[in-house]
């Protein structure tokens, strides 16, 4: 750990703990004391100056409140799981630069194992260590991470903001935390962006850049709505006139508000024809339009949903889109992103999505009422939204997770990491509209040497390349292409040394691509996670699958984007075989190629 631990030692003098700390070179001392007044909270009182006080969290603990009082004020209290009886990891607490700063903690009790292991410091350690932390996949530095928010491409950057808890490893807390990348794929972290306010914590929601300064925040301004979750929902503004930097939130919030429960995730884009912003919000089992000049008044214009597509479970994170369609020259159509949960053909968290029209008002769409379209066929591909301000080009990113089990997964400094980048367009088959989905490009420079592994032709029994490369680390990219010939069910499946394995099968009687992770490595933190995901295909004598592995998840895309598939695995060791197989009749492996892939962050 680079942390400079201060050295502490402790005395219990009835209800009074005292700690006394001392930097470690040369720099600020200070020490604490822990007192238990009879029926108040616990109070910490720091003697001298530290950046953080450094809380122990024990994930399986109910959570206590934590403030602090500065110039007479009390901090918006925020929620920790302050260790009882073990200690699995640190997060920082900020002592806002106050020296002799007292720190109040609701609900813990006297004899918690936490009093003992509070620690003050003026560095945090977020070195990227964990087996699971992926190589090239955005994960937050450490906490929690769900949905991918606000994203907008301005002056060269990407920004990404995300649902964030500083305070642990699990759900809570929400704030907008921030990265940005000049390329998609190497992000750089950057201080939280949104915090909670007396409206309520930090939800989803989205970002513009305002060219023509009709909010009067000021010209480029990036503004920013959320959901600003208190004890209802409504749609919030911040905005930001220094590249994302700093953010001031709108003085008049909240701008919309309703009187349902769930009204959340505002998507926020400019409609040209009517030269107004439109404002989309999940609100309850439908979708609900507002329209605005100014994008801070906004009239409400319309809704869609009720009797459309899934509603399995809540719906949530909308996004609407206008794309080109690809074997309809010249033509468009708009797309909805509807993200539902629970919902998923496999259970919990999915991303269905309609095609249709827009009028500037509201959404119309062209399939039939029961249609239902998945835009990724795996279990963790959830909260999908695009990058605003990057014109015709569509990108979306999702959060690669599912609320099944998203909280239980088996790391511990962070949790989740966002899917690798999406380019998106639309193809047409039997008449109906669907979403394609391939790698962004940009992917390509994270590229290490390639490696060529030989095919086989005529293959009855199985083939297998015992090792896709030395020094596998579990962060690679295949691509291969299968040949049937008379073979009608046949696939691969990536295995490791510990005997663990992933499973990729196409079963053309059945017309179904299934991945299944049953045997994958860790599975039972969660009696869902162990799965077979399938997706439909059509009977084809030729087969490309492009698959990104890193470290703790798989997605699968067929050459053309008709098919993806995102699933997370946590295998004891990275998987660095390669076998083919067939059920019945022979096959051809006609390439693989496979590239080690870069850390990118
Ligand atoms: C989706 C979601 C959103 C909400 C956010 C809260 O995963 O439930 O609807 O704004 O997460 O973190």
């Amino acid at each position: 750990m680079s942390t400079r631990i201060f050295l502490w030692g402790k005395f219990l003098l009835g209800f009074v703990l005292v700690a006394i700390g001392l930097t470690g070179c040369g720099g600020r001392s200070a020490s604490f004391s822990v007192e238990h007044p009879a029926d108040k909270q616990t109070v910490v009182k720091i003697q001298g100056q530290a950046n953080y006080l450094l809380l122990p969290v024990e994930e399986a603990t109910a959570e206590a409140k934590i403030y602090m009082e500065i110039d007479g004020g009390k901090t918006l209290p925020v929620d920790v799981r302050l260790a009882r009886n073990k200690v699995d990891y640190y997060v920082p607490y900020d002592l806002k630069g106050e020296s002799n700063a007292v720190v109040y903690v609701d609900r813990v009790e006297n004899d918690a194992l936490c009093w003992n292991h509070l620690l003050l410091s003026d560095t945090f350690d977020v070195a990227n260590v964990e087996k699971y932390r992926p190589a090239y996949h955005f994960s937050p530095a450490y906490g929690w991470m769900n949905d991918p928010n606000g994203m907008v491409y301005l002056d060269g950057e990407y920004h990404l903001f995300y649902q964030y808890n500083p305070y642990g490893s699990m759900w809570g807390n929400m704030h907008w935390g921030h990265a940005v990348s000049r390329d998609l794929v190497s992000w750089q972290h950057l201080p939280v962006a949104i915090a909670p306010d007396s409206l309520g914590t930090i939800f989803s929601g989205s970002a513009v850049v305002d060219k023509e300064n009709v909010s009067g925040f000021g010209k480029n301004a990036i503004v920013a709505f959320f959901t600003s979750a208190g004890q209802r929902q409504s749609q919030s503004i911040a905005y930001s006139t220094d590249n994302g930097r700093t953010f001031i939130k709108y003085d008049q919030n909240p701008v919309v508000t309703a009187d349902i429960p769930d009204f959340r995730d505002p998507k926020v884009f400019y409609y040209e024809p009517s030269r107004k912003w439109v404002m989309v919000v999940a609100s309850g089992q439908e979708v609900r339009f507002f329209t605005s000049s100014n994008l801070r008044e906004w009239d409400f214009s319309g809704s869609f949903g009720q009797g459309y597509g899934s509603h399995a479970g809540v719906w949530e994170c909308p996004d609407l889109i206008e794309l080109p369609v690809s074997d309809w020259p010249g033509d468009k159509k708009w797309v909805l992103l509807l993200n539902i949960n629970p919902g998923c053909i496999f259970g919990g968290s999915a991303t269905q999505y309609f095609t249709g029209e827009f009028d500037g008002k509201t959404f119309t769409c062209d399939s039939k009422p029961e249609t239902v379209k998945w835009m990724d066929w795996g279990k963790d591909h959830y909260a999908t939204v695009t990058f605003s301000n990057t014109g015709e080009r569509k990108i979306a990113m999702a959060w690669m997770s599912n609320w099944q089990y998203a909280n239980q997964v088996p790391t511990r400094q962070f949790r989740s990491a966002n899917s690798i980048p999406r380019d998106l367009s639309l193809y047409t088959q039997e008449g109906e509209i669907y979403l394609s989905s391939v790698p962004v490009p940009e992917m390509e420079s994270l590229r290490g040497e390639k490696i060529l592994c030989p095919g086989v032709t005529d293959q009855q029994g199985d083939y297998c390349i015992n090792q896709l490369f030395e020094n596998n680390q579990g962060a690679y990219e295949i691509v291969l292409t299968i040949n049937r010939k008379t073979a009608d069910v046949f696939g691969f499946r990536l295995s490791n040394g510990a005997g663990e394995q992933v499973d990729f099968c196409y079963n053309l009687p059945e017309k179904r691509f299934t991945m299944d992770r049953t045997k994958s490595g860790l599975t039972d933190f969660s009696g869902d996670f162990p799965v077979v995901t399938y997706a439909p295909i059509e009977p084809q004598e030729r087969y490309t699958l492009h698959l990104f592995v890193d470290k703790s998840s798989i997605e699968c895309f067929d050459s053309d984007g008709k098919l993806a598939m995102t699933n997370l695995v946590f295998p004891d060791e990275p998987y660095n075989s390669l076998t083919f197989y067939a059920q019945n009749g022979s096959y051809d492996v006609e390439s693989v190629v496979v590239y080690p892939l870069k850390k990118s962050m």
